[in-house]
């Protein structure tokens, strides 16, 4: 009996490697484990967000008292802008200090608290990593100027003679004049991709390098869960291959990516990398090998122009373009970001007609290719525009990035520097300056004139409101997390009957969802046909209301409206 237990045993051990009739086991969808292919994430700069110790600027211990807030909207993971002490001259993306936090922001302790907290109540944290560059008041930089012998003089990138390219390449034109300036004390040339304050590190030094790790190392100690990598394409540039189109070291992202997952398996790099869809394989590696995320720029500006004008191809076909990606990577869709709309991928007709529409005026123009508004204010403050852009947004195949205030549909202030227009405030209550401060001057204005002023546009108004733009996003956000098919299933760009009506399918794990938007003010049919579907039901409408009869279905959409509809089932 022993001896018969034990044959039966390796009998059933060995059946798999012997026969042919294979058992079929669901293979395990890797992809599922992702945390970033399904999270809403929420970028907020901390010293704007709430103050709470009276002295006019945002803290972390602000942010801690308003983390119920997010997650009551439904918000996975918060982004944060830099925080890092720093000069302030790029608003934080000038470190001087790699390790610490701003005073002007809390400690070091108010930071663990706020990343406890957060965790606490299941919000992942991502940060923004500005490693292209530091601040020319960082140390580092200090000492690389001093002589030419300094140790630190390799650390940045320096040239004798002043490089042909000097003035070519810039980032912010009209704003900056150079790429290269001269160092007055060692009498040298030094590069700067960004503003003359921020000098470029020089990763081909391996010291650059190893320091690199050392940053990311410290921050996921800390509970980090991943970066928002700054300005991914001038880090990768291989030093001196000239300022228009260097060489890049794309193996850089890889060895990156793998040492952060060597410190936190679940590590995840978010780049900010603004390329044409034929560079994105490189980023994000051939068999998902490089950075995990990136920013989908290429359709974000193929969108304002769908919004400006209507013309859906552009945007329809940048959908297409920004399709295969391996299984691994992700994209982060977003609308408004803190920074001026970058335009620079449309034709230069096609960027007049966005700007005749949103940015008419040159005070809204920036850097000669962008707008720096806020949504709202862009679409005349028109709900349904703002609605059908949001829901839009959502619909993406990604993970939506909304920016604080994006969900009050708050305004801009001109009046600001370059791109402080849209980095006022957060408009909390009715309350002086808007509750965001209790000190008489808030380091930055509070926006308090006009439809947009705090004392109409504020969280605590539209909190209690079932009709404000808040509640409608959390029950937007509360219905794309219903949807896992969006981040991780196929989409179809399907055939809407109408030019006007971008209509998209989503597959995954036997479930289907249909989603409708019309990008014309007035009412628009949509005919869809479809085969694989029996019925659809409406997930935004209260009653169940079957529709879609034997393969087909049509609908009619209010000017700017928009539809979700799950296939064949009623719930998720
Ligand atoms: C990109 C950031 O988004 C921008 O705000 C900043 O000025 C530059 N990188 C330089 O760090």
């Amino acid at each position: 009996m022993k001896n018969f237990n034990f044959s039966l045993i390796l009998f059933i051990l060995l059946i798999p490697f012997f026969s042919n009739a294979q058992t079929k086991v669901a293979p395990v969808k890797v992809k599922e484990n992702f945390w970033y292919k399904n999270s809403v994430i929420y970028n907020l700069e901390v010293g704007a967000f709430k103050d709470s110790d009276g002295d006019g600027r945002g803290d972390f211990n602000g942010l801690i008292q308003k983390l119920d807030y997010l997650k009551a909207i439904g918000i996975d993971a918060i982004w944060l802008a830099p925080f890092q002490p720093s000069p302030g001259q790029d608003d934080g993306y000038d470190v001087a200090d790699f390790y610490g936090v701003d005073e002007k922001l809390g400690t070091i302790g108010d930071f663990t608290e706020f990343l406890y907290q957060a965790q606490k109540k299941g919000i992942r944290v991502i940060m923004d990593l500005v490693i292209n560059h530091t601040s020319d008041q960082h140390p580092w930089f200090q000492k690389s100027r001093q002589s030419k012998d300094s140790k630190y003089r390799d650390w940045y990138v320096w040239s004798k003679e002043r490089p042909k390219d000097w003035d070519k390449g810039m980032v912010f034109p009209g704003v900056q004049k150079e790429v290269w300036s001269l160092d007055e004390k060692t009498g040298e040339y030094y590069y700067h991709r960004f503003y003359k304050f921020q000098p470029d590190l020089n990763y081909s030094n391996p010291e650059v390098m190893q320091e690199s790790q050392r940053i990311i190392g410290y921050w996921l100690n800390q509970g980090i869960a991943g970066f928002r990598l700054d300005a991914v394409p001038f880090i990768i540039e291989v030093p001196k291959t000239g300022s228009e189109k260097p060489k890049l070291d794309f193996d850089f992202l890889t060895n990156m990516r793998q040492f952060a997952q060597s410190r936190k398996s679940d590590a995840a790099i978010l780049g900010e990398a603004n390329v044409v869809p034929e560079e994105n394989q490189n980023y994000f590696g051939k068999n998902g090998e490089g950075i995990q995320m990136m920013f989908n720029f290429f359709a974000n500006q193929h969108l304002f122009y769908a919004l400006a004008t209507g013309d859906l191809k552009p945007f329809s076909q940048a959908i297409e373009q920004t399709k295969k990606i391996p299984e691994a990577s992700q994209w982060a869709h977003f609308l408004r970001n803190h920074d001026e709309i970058d335009l620079g991928r449309l034709t230069d007709k096609q960027r007049q007609e966005v700007y005749a529409k949103f940015g008419p005026d040159t005070t809204m123009q920036l850097y000669q290719r962008g707008i720096r508004r806020r949504l709202a204010p862009m679409l005349g403050n028109n709900r349904k525009h703002i609605e059908l852009a949001y829901s839009l947004l959502f619909s993406l195949p990604g993970a939506p990035v909304i920016r604080y205030g994006e969900e009050l549909g708050m305004g801009d202030d001109l009046s600001l520097k370059e791109r402080l227009s849209v980095r006022t405030p957060m408009q909390w209550t009715n309350e002086k300056n808007g509750g965001f401060t209790s000190a008489d001057t808030a380091f930055r204005p509070v926006i308090n004139k006009g439809d947009y002023g705090y004392q109409q546009l504020n969280v605590a108004k539209q909190f209690r409101d079932p009709n404000s733009l808040l509640s409608w996003t959390s029950r937007i956000i509360k219905l794309r997390k219903s949807c896992p098919e969006i981040g991780l299933g196929d989409y179809t760009l399907i055939d809407s009957g109408s030019p006007d009506i971008l209509a998209i399918r989503y597959d995954y794990n036997r479930k289907s969802l249909i989603i409708l938007h019309n990008f014309n003010p007035q009412s628009r049919q949509a005919s869809i046909k479809s085969e694989k579907m029996k019925v659809l039901y409406d997930l935004m409408a209260e009653n169940l209301d079957k529709k879609a009869e034997s393969g087909k279905f049509s609908v009619s959409l209010d000017g700017y409206g928009y539809k979700w509809y799950r296939v064949d089932s009623m719930i998720p």
